[in-house]
């Protein structure tokens, strides 16, 4: 069996009983270095995650007798490797186990309802900004080329009124959360959701 687990954004305490149980009856770990770090006394066979999907896909495949976790961050089906397990084995071989997405938290430090958002992420590739601009209430999560400078710039460049909420390291001991205008965010930051709000909808 393969499970995808929701890591939630990253403080253990986030994780739902259900990862933790499927992490302890596992034969396989797989996942990002940041993941598979939380579990240094895990004895069976960990597995690294790279860009090579297909190849990881491939690899689930010869796998599908043992019990593999594949460790997803946040929720596995929100911008997660999720989606292209799910895409590539049937519902009898392969689970998805739903975690705390780093949006949800973001909404929850900062108390602001998640009603209407419209999420979606810059991961890879150039996001639609004058589509994403017609909605009130956007979460994106980001990637190191289109982060929150570069998406304020773009709100810059449409004279409109919209303020960043940045959401940094979340739920680690670093976290950090910014509520800023446009000309006023950095060139840099660590791992980060930005919400874009237009706050005079
Ligand atoms: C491939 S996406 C995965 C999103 C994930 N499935 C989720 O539900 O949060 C990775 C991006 O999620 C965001 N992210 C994930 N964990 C985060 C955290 N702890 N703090 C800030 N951003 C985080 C960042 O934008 C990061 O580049």
């Amino acid at each position: 069996m393969i499970s995808v687990i929701g890591m939630g954004p990253g403080d253990a305490g986030l994780r739902t009983q259900t990862a933790q149980t499927l992490i302890s009856q596992a034969d396989v770990l797989v996942g990002w270095p940041r993941l598979l770090a939380d579990f240094p006394d895990f004895h069976g066979e960990k597995q690294v995650l790279n860009a090579d999907i297909d190849g990881l896909i491939h690899w689930l495949h010869t796998k599908t007798d043992q019990n593999v976790v594949v460790l997803a961050s946040g929720d596995p089906l929100l911008f997660g490797i999720g989606k292209r397990i799910a895409e590539h084995f049937p519902k009898q071989t392969c689970e998805i186990v739903p975690g705390i997405s780093s949006v949800q938290y973001l909404f929850s430090r900062v108390q602001l309802d998640m009603n209407d958002l419209y999420i979606t992420s810059s991961h890879g590739k150039q996001p639609d900004f004058d589509f994403i601009f017609q909605h009130d209430k956007v979460a994106m999560v980001t990637d190191k080329a289109i982060g929150p400078f570069q998406i304020g710039q773009e709100v810059l460049k449409r004279d409109l009124n919209r303020t960043l909420i940045i959401g940094e390291n979340l739920s680690y001991a670093d976290e950090r959360i910014h509520f800023l205008q446009p000309e006023q965010v950095q060139r840099d930051y660590d791992m980060n959701v930005v919400v874009i709000l237009n706050e005079r909808q």
